[in-house]
């Protein structure tokens, strides 16, 4: 395969994404949609939770052996994301005015880099008007295996630690409100069945400078109810396991992790993240509330880490102006980062078509608008 030249975007130095003025939007959504518990796709919301405070203190490896995992070995592209962009535009009319459409967890990758070291690679085309972008799925699943053969610190196995961030989100939330659950359930929610095959996803219309962004991601839960009014604020909830604080190296790890906390939730407009610490064998002991809005501020003030909010956004911002700027023709394009590298590549993989971002059924459908 005939590669076309790469096209680098510099990660550093970071003098010139420092300072505020980037103007950024709001995230407001537009639509969304659930996976149920086989991770069929709904467009509805039948799969949102609602958080309750779990009962403390929780054994986080309670029902490990009954976990119903999603698989991921499947590539599903942006499949969900564009049927529910597709229903929206049915009911409009018209298409979104998005430049750039992807998942949010492209668009973390990119905002942390700055102060991040770690790979990734994405697949993008532009397909009427808009920069479609997913992950390269067999780069991710390479770096996955890569990472489960290298020795932990802790000593606990990977599988079991990433079950305890689903058990928190279990023992944390209600399928109903508050006022609709009963108090047996509440109450016996450590031998409910964890299953991360369920997912209720929203999807945002947001801005980065120059740039409109449709981002579609998971969100773990919802404080109270939706607005009345469609496009106002909601009281998402983003629940997140961490071992507890106990020194000031534990707390460098942790500033450092409030970083990728904080882009993930400001990147849907997720106002409040709820962290349950545990012990390092995974027992659940407490929980503390923080406010999205107010964590480059800590994280400043405690001066344990240096990154900056708004070199994420800066930096993402420039970022989407090249490469609305690069891909301007037919074809598939690689953007890719390569682990630790100063730069991020772009270069065409394929000089035709869309490769498997776009699927049929959306083709169709916006051929006919
Ligand atoms: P924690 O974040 O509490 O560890 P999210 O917080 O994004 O909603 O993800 C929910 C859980 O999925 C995580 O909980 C973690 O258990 C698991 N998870 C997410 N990303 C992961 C990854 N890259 N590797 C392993 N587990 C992951
Ligand atoms: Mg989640
Ligand atoms: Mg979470």
């Amino acid at each position: 395969m005939a590669f076309s030249p790469a096209s680098r975007f510099p990660i550093h130095p970071p003098p010139q994404y420092a300072g505020s003025g980037v103007a950024v939007k709001r995230p407001r959504e537009f639509a969304c949609f659930s996976y149920d518990k086989d991770h069929v796709f709904h467009l509805d919301d039948s799969s949102l939770k609602w958080y309750y405070p779990p009962t403390l203190p929780a054994d986080l490896s309670k029902g490990s052996d009954t976990f119903v995992k999603h698989d991921d070995s499947i590539d599903e592209h942006l499949d969900s994301l564009l049927a529910t962009i597709q229903s929206y535009e049915q009911q409009k009319g018209e298409p979104i005015d998005a430049q750039v459409v992807t998942w949010r967890g492209m668009l973390t990758k990119i905002m942390a880099a700055p102060y991040d070291s770690d790979a990734f690679e994405m697949n993008a085309t532009l397909y009427r008007g808009s920069i479609f972008i997913e992950e390269n799925h067999a780069f991710k699943r390479q770096k996955q295996e890569m990472e489960s053969n290298q020795p932990r610190r802790t000593g606990m196995p990977s599988s079991l630690m990433s079950f305890w961030g689903y058990k928190f989100e279990t023992l944390s939330t209600l399928p109903r409100p508050w006022g609709e659950t009963s108090r047996e359930y509440i109450e016996n929610r450590d031998r409910e069945v964890v299953n991360n095959k369920e997912q209720y996803c929203s999807v945002v219309r947001t801005g980065f400078g120059n740039s409109i962004v449709c981002i579609g991601g998971e969100v773990d839960a919802i404080w109270d109810s939706k607005p009345e009014n469609p496009g106002e604020p909601i009281n998402w909830v983003e629940l997140k396991t961490s071992a507890e604080i106990c020194g000031p190296r534990d707390q460098v790890n942790f500033d450092r992790k409030l970083m990728k906390y904080w882009i993930q939730s400001f990147l849907l407009g997720v106002p409040k993240i709820i962290v349950g610490f545990r012990t390092q064998d995974g027992v659940l002991t407490r929980t503390e509330e923080f406010q999205t809005m107010n964590i480059p501020k800590e994280v400043q003030h405690r001066k344990l880490v240096n990154w900056d909010g708004n070199v994420c956004i800066k930096f993402t911002s420039l970022f989407l102006d090249w490469l609305r700027a690069n891909i301007t023709g037919e074809g598939v394009w690689r953007i890719r980062r390569a682990h630790r590298s100063n730069s991020i590549e772009l270069f065409r993989v394929e000089e035709a078509g869309h490769g498997s971002i776009i699927t049929d059924e959306f083709m169709n459908w916006r051929i006919k608008l």
